[in-house]
């Protein structure tokens, strides 16, 4: 990584930890992150997040266990919003978030910002799984 990217990668990450920590500026109500997650996030991975969806019987690679993730919040952010890894070329079977919400969220001058909001949020509430799914060993 280029360092002056390195550098805004950081600011990003720590002014969404701060959104997240904070979370309210949207107005989104606290249920946001379990309303996208189960939208966009559950026919794959599932509601628990086991990767175990409707959906990922039909999926080569099967989407991964995301309560068995080990990944932090930035790394989360990364993959998932996939505009910057080698997802965003092609081949893998998870789709590029960073770019679904550029389509869906209104470019009203803050887009950048709220397509972040949403990454962040969802990056949170996968932590909240593994959370939930560690005090709850046997539980799908
Ligand atoms: C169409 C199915 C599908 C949907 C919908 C989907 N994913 Fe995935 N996801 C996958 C697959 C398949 C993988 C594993 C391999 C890959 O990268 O393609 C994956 C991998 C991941 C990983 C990496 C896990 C690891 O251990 O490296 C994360 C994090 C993730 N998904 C989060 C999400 C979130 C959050 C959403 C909702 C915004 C979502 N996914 C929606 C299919 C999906």
């Amino acid at each position: 990584m280029r360092r002056r990217d390195a550098v805004s990668a950081l600011g990003v990450v720590a002014w969404a930890g701060a959104l997240v920590a904070g979370c309210g500026w949207t107005g989104q109500p606290p249920r946001h992150g379990v309303d996208l997650y189960v939208r966009h996030c559950a026919s794959c991975h599932g509601i628990a997040g086991k990767g175990d969806g409707p959906a990922a019987e039909a999926l080569t690679p099967r989407p991964s266990d995301l309560t068995r993730s080990t990944a932090g919040l930035a790394e989360l952010m990364r993959v998932i919003d996939g505009r910057r890894t080698v997802r965003a070329h092609g081949s893998a079977e998870m789709p590029v978030w960073g770019w679904v919400f550029e389509g869906v969220i209104e470019d009203d001058g803050r887009r950048e910002r709220n397509v972040l909001h949403n990454v962040a949020v969802l990056a949170e509430y996968v932590l909240h799984l593994r959370a939930q799914a560690a005090r709850q060993p046997s539980a799908h």
